[in-house]
This record gives structure tokens, C-alpha cells and sequence, in this order.
């Protein structure tokens, strides 16, 4: 007898895939390890590129068909939430991300227009500001992590942009937030997927819902005091205050900096692939530089997926709201850095090395290699 699908839909004629979904043989840990050999190794064994396996200690399907992925994309959205609300609503409130159909729609329309592409523009003497402070106070003699640093910078900037933190006249606000931030994300990485395992000690997740309360507390002081020209914007779309509150705790938190700073740190791992259209003084035309970090963005992803639950719910569409924001930001540090120095590997970078990547929490070299950032203007002329 055929294997019925695990869609459960009476009207589904395709089989289920081969594999084994059992409550003891949960394989998150080894899909985080690392899902590609994950992934493959899985292929092999069941010799099918869709299987049923148990992530995040619920029966799941992997695909890996791309036939199969572009029919479930466009024609069965409206059976699926969006998995990650089970583990992380509790950390990160209620936002667009967890929202249902309607919702989400809503939402997206008060949002996108906050990072349109016309208004970026007025963020960015921000970010050059930050960058030129950054670079001044830079011992380009100590080998440097780029992941670390662009992390950072990137933090600095969404809390300058967002909740009007500014880089030099709230450095110990800057500090506490980035420290309570560090903390809340802990919570999120206490566990892949932060699955809740019985007798599994959970402290990191109880100080980062700690974290959680506190950085809200600073967002809404901010909020009160008009802080921003983005709280004002936001301010002004009419959503409930507690919608606000957590949609900033969303753009603040510490993940987006880590998907800046990992598409960064492999563009310049990836020194041997810029730098035959880098000028004497460090410059590069905008449209290659763009499609360079692209090409980064398509090999290197820095998030490795998303993941959605069955259900009988409907959503909408849902897609980063942030995008032109962060590229606009990715595309100005790595102009910035290229044009203000001149970076030397600390070991080196043979032409056509891809490095080994890890991939939690982002995706992003295994070991990163160190460069030392020497100011382009300290060279006699
Ligand atoms: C390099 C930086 C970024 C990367 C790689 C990235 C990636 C992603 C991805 C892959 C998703 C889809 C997740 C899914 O469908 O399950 C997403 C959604 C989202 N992103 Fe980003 N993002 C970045 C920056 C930003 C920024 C700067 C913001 C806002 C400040 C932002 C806000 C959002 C929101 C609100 C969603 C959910 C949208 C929805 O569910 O409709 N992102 N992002």
C-alpha cells in the first residue's frame, strides 16, 4: 500500500517521503553542526532529496527538490505558519514575523515605507559618522576580527538609527544596551531552536527573557523622550504602543548585526575575488562592488532557513522588511573600509580559498582570519 502523505489532505496523491520521524531520534544538533553534510548524508541514506526527519523535536520534511520547493512556495503558503513563533514569540513579542495573513499585510504596509529606499539617504551620514569615529580610534598594527568589529559598527548604527542612541554622546547607554542585547540573544542560542528539553538546565533562557524586559524598559523611555526621527515616523502610523515596542526590540536586537558583519567578514576573506577591481586608492565601481557582495549574499546566506508548521491558518507573504536598509549598510562599510585602508591578512589568502564556514548562529567563517587595517593616507604620497 502507498504511504499516504504527511500533509494529511485526503485530496494528496503524493507518497510520503522515506524516513523516520521518531520521538528519540530528534536531529537538530546535526543539522546545526552543519546542514549541509547533514543534508546529504541524509540523501544518500535514503537515497531521496526530500525526506521526513525529526527537527526541533517535531516531525519535519526536508526538501530538497527544487521542483518541489517552488510548488510548495507558490501554491501551499496558506497551510503553514511560521515555526519559528513556537520557540521564540516569548523572546522577541508580538511582530510581523509571527503575524497571520492578515496581520502581516497590515503591518508590511505601515512599515516598508520606513525603509524605502528614498529615506535611506538620511541614514547615512549616521553611518559615516560612526565609521569615520571608528576608523580614527583604530590600532590597525593589532590583527583584527572584521565579524567582530562590523558586528558592532552595525549594532551602533540600527541603535543610533532606531532609538537615537548616539555612538558618542550615550556611549553608556550604547554600552548597556548592547550588553542586555548580547544577553537576550544568548536566550536565543541557548538551545538550537531553543528546544525545551526536560531537566535541561534553561538559566541562559530565563536571564535572556531578563534581557528582554530590560532593553523594552530603555525602548520605551527612548520612545517617550522622542528620541528618534524613526520612533517619530513609526509614532505617527497609529499601531498600539506594545505593537511598536516590540517591532523596535526586532530591528534592534542583536541578530541583524551578526548578518552584516558575516556577509562582510566573507567578503574580505574573499580578498582574491574584489580585489582585481580595486583602484590604487582603494576605490571600486558601486555596480561590481554590488554584485560582488550579491554573489557573497547567494554563496554565503547568512541565515540558513526559515521554517514553517503546518497548520489550517492562512498567511501572507512574508519577506525581509530591512533589506534595502541593511544592503545600503553593508554596501557604505565595505566602501568605506576599502577606501580608507589598505588590509593585509595576518596568514595568507591563497587566490580561490573558500573558507570553512560555521553556521549558528549565523553563517560565516569556521576561523576568521585577522587583518591588520593600515590607513591608506599614512603612505607617503
Ligand atoms: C543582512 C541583513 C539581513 C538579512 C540577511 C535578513 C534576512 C531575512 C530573512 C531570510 C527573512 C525571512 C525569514 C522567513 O521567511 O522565515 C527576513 C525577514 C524579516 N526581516 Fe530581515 N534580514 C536582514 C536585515 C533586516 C533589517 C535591517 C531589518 C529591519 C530593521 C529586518 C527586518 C525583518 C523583518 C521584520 C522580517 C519579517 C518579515 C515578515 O515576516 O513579513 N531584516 N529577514
Amino acid at each position: 500500500m502507498m504511504r499516504s502523505c504527511i500533509c494529511g489532505s485526503k485530496k494528496c496523491e503524493k507518497e510520503a517521503p522515506p524516513g523516520n520521524a521518531g520521538y528519540f531520534g530528534d536531529k537538530s544538533m546535526r543539522m546545526f553542526e552543519d546542514p549541509f553534510k547533514f543534508i546529504q548524508t541524509e540523501i544518500e541514506t535514503l537515497n531521496s532529496r526530500n525526506f521526513l526527519t525529526r527537527l526541533a523535536l517535531k516531525q519535519t520534511i526536508v526538501l530538497a527538490e527544487h521542483k518541489l520547493i517552488k510548488h510548495f512556495l507558490d501554491n501551499c503558503m496558506q497551510d503553514f505558519y511560521n515555526g519559528l513563533k513556537d520557540n521564540y514569540s516569548e523572546l522577541f513579542g508580538d511582530s510581523i514575523v509571527f503575524a497571520d495573513a492578515n496581520t502581516a499585510i497590515k503591518l508590511r504596509e505601515i512599515l516598508l515605507p520606513l525603509f524605502h529606499t528614498d529615506i535611506l539617504h538620511n541614514y547615512e551620514a549616521s553611518l559615516q559618522g560612526i565609521l569615520e569615529d571608528w576608523a580614527a580610534e583604530l590600532d590597525g598594527n593589532i590583527g583584527l576580527n572584521l565579524y567582530e568589529e562590523i558586528k558592532q559598527l552595525a549594532l551602533t548604527f540600527n541603535l543610533e538609527i532606531f532609538l537615537g542612541i548616539h555612538h558618542k554622546d550615550d556611549i553608556e547607554l550604547l554600552q548597556e544596551f548592547s550588553g542586555y542585547s548580547r544577553e537576550h540573544w544568548h536566550g536565543v542560542i541557548a538551545l538550537p531552536m531553543n528546544i525545551r528539553i526536560p531537566f535541561w538546565g534553561n538559566s541562559g533562557y530565563s536571564t535572556a527573557v531578563q534581557a528582554k524586559q530590560r532593553l523594552l524598559e530603555i525602548i520605551q523611555s527612548r520612545y517617550t523622550a522622542k528620541c528618534s526621527e524613526f520612533m517619530e515616523n513609526l509614532k505617527d502610523k497609529k499601531m498600539p504602543d506594545d505593537s511598536i515596542f516590540d517591532h523596535l526590540l526586532l530591528f534592534s536586537c542583536a541578530l541583524i548585526p551578526k548578518a552584516v558583519g558575516a556577509i562582510l567578514s566573507v567578503f574580505f576573506e574573499l580578498s582574491w575575488y574584489y580585489k582585481p577591481y580595486l583602484s590604487k586608492n582603494g576605490e571600486i565601481e558601486d555596480g561590481i562592488l554590488e554584485r560582488i557582495l550579491l554573489e557573497i549574499a547567494r554563496m554565503y546566506p547568512p541565515f540558513i532557513g526559515g521554517i514553517r508548521v503546518a497548520s489550517t491558518e492562512t498567511i501572507g507573504p512574508h519577506d525581509c522588511v530591512g533589506r534595502h536598509y541593511s544592503w545600503r549598510c553593508i554596501i557604505n562599510i565595505a566602501r568605506f573600509i576599502l577606501k580608507k585602508f589598505d588590509l593585509t591578512a595576518t596568514t595568507e589568502i591563497p587566490v580561490g580559498h573558500f573558507p570553512a564556514v560555521k553556521y549558528l548562529p549565523c553563517l560565516r567563517p569556521a576561523t576568521p582570519t585577522l587583518f591588520h587595517l593600515i590607513h591608506r593616507s599614512s603612505y607617503p604620497e
